[in-house]
């Protein structure tokens, strides 16, 4: 596995302040502002495609309704995942695990992919995901940085492609996160660096392993975390986080 370097910052969703989250657009939008590298989420269709997209409901980000996990990928793809964000992003597709990739891949994007799975698909999530991810991320490439908030998922993406690195994401402390982070071996803590305190920023740092944190938006306070040991941040808005820290080493 070629070393993974990872950024100060990270694009969230893509760069989802310019463009609708996790849709090609938005991909694109990161690369467009020189962003090295994009967070994306993933979960399956009823008929198990895997497709880039954060809740489990569709009625936020596209035209329709109803839960992901309960609608087939032909009915997915006829929403419109662009027009709540701007008309000028009519049309946009929820896109495919794949065609994410590929736009990824193509604008040489480095990649966190989040496993997202539905409640109850978090096996299944991690296996279709990492069977897709294996087959088309390039071996040249340096490997996308695997992470979710679900053990099981982390669980069977390390069973699957040990060799890629996993990220143990945190949003509510819990005091075994350690041991957690020990069995899955994981390669960074992703913590939710909103509701931090100085003293559990600590813990966290305290493994020697890479710390990130999301979502990140407040350039003065992604300076005070990058100052305090974080390795990177999520940003919805990398851009004006990027120019922020600019003078950091
Ligand atoms: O992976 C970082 C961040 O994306 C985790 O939270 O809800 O935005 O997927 P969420
Ligand atoms: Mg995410």
């Amino acid at each position: 596995m070629s070393k993974l370097i990872i950024p100060k910052v990270i694009g969230h969703r893509g760069a989802c302040a310019y463009a609708p989250e996790n849709t090609l657009a938005s991909i694109h939008a990161a690369a467009d502002l020189g962003v090295e590298w994009v967070e994306m989420d993933v979960k399956l269709t009823r008929d198990h495609v895997p497709v880039i997209f954060h809740d489990d409901d569709l009625s936020r980000c596209t035209s329709g309704s109803g839960l992901v996990a309960d609608t087939d990928f032909r009915d997915i793809r006829e929403l419109d995942a662009g027009a709540w964000f701007g008309e000028s992003f009519m049309g946009e597709k929820i896109p495919t695990l794949e065609e994410a990739l590929n736009a990824v891949i193509d604008r040489g994007l480095g990649l966190n992919l989040e496993i997202k799975p539905c409640p109850g698909r978090e096996v299944e999530t991690a296996e279709i995901a990492l069977d897709f991810a294996t087959r088309i991320w390039p071996d040249d490439a340096p490997p996308p940085l695997i992470s979710s908030f679900s053990h099981v998922s982390l669980e069977n993406a390390m069973d699957m492609m040990g060799e890629w690195p996993r990220g143990l994401l945190i949003d509510d402390y819990f005091e075994q996160w350690q041991d957690i982070a020990a069995h899955l071996d994981a390669h960074t803590i992703n913590i939710n660096g909103r509701t931090l305190t100085p003293e559990r920023l600590e813990e966290y740092l305290s493994p020697g392993k890479p710390v990130l944190a999301y979502t990140i938006n407040d350039p003065a306070m992604a300076r005070e975390l990058l100052e305090a040991g974080i390795t990177g941040v999520f940003s919805d808005c990398p851009d004006i986080i990027r120019e922020e820290i600019e003078t950091l080493h």
